[in-house]
């Protein structure tokens, strides 16, 4: 009885990893540039290798005034014969998104990255702008049928209006391994 337990558990452990396993979902590329030194400073925009299936970003940027009116257009572009343009086009107005989240795909988006950055309360953001070892799940995906690929992923973040500045993180998906 004991040594079936184990073995179930054994098994069920081995299923696991196989499903886990079966998908590379990593960020291959990140390039960030502000439009307007004079109030946001780009103090760090990085990956770093865990291993050969894990790599996570770390971003660092000073905003040097509160800013309370934020928009930011999300692009995705998807890799054939160069970056196409792929189905994702939307601008999000932050600060209203912040108070009350409100649409699909910002909700997406934004799931990618809560649980790393310190832009998790209300306008205005102010100072130290931050995503920490940020890495990739399929969870926020939640069932989408998001095809194998290398993908940009585009931000433009505007204060008022003007472009300040771009975080482009361009990602790798590739399902079913085995
Ligand atoms: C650049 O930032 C300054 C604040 O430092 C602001 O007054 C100015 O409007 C910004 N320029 C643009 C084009 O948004
Ligand atoms: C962000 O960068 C600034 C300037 O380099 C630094 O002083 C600060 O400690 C950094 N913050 C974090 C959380 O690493
Ligand atoms: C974020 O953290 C929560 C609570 O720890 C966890 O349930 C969830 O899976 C995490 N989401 C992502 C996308 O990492
Ligand atoms: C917001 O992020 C900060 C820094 O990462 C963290 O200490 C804090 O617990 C977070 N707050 C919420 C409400 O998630």
């Amino acid at each position: 009885m004991r040594n079936t337990l184990i073995l179930a558990a054994f098994l069920s452990f081995l299923l696991n990893l196989k499903i886990s396993d079966s998908v590379i979902f990593k960020m291959t590329n990140v390039e960030c540039l502000s439009h307007n030194k004079s109030w946001v400073r780009i103090n760090t925009c990085r990956l770093k290798a865990i291993n050969r299936f894990k790599v996570v970003f770390n971003f660092n940027a000073t905003l040097f005034y509160p800013t309370p009116d934020i928009k930011v257009t999300y692009r995705f572009f998807k890799k054939e014969n160069g970056y196409k343009p792929w189905l994702i086009n939307v601008e999000i107005d932050s600060c209203r998104f912040l108070k009350k989240p409100y649409n699909a795909v910002g909700i997406m988006v934004y799931n990618f990255f809560r649980n790393f950055t310190n832009a998790n309360h209300t306008c205005p953001l102010y100072d130290e702008l931050i995503v920490k070892n940020m890495y990739l799940t399929t969870e926020p995906f939640k069932g989408l049928p998001w095809p194998t690929g290398e993908y940009l992923f585009s931000l433009r973040w505007k204060f008022f209006g003007k472009p300040q500045f771009d975080t482009n993180v361009s990602f790798q998906f590739v399902e079913d391994l085995l």
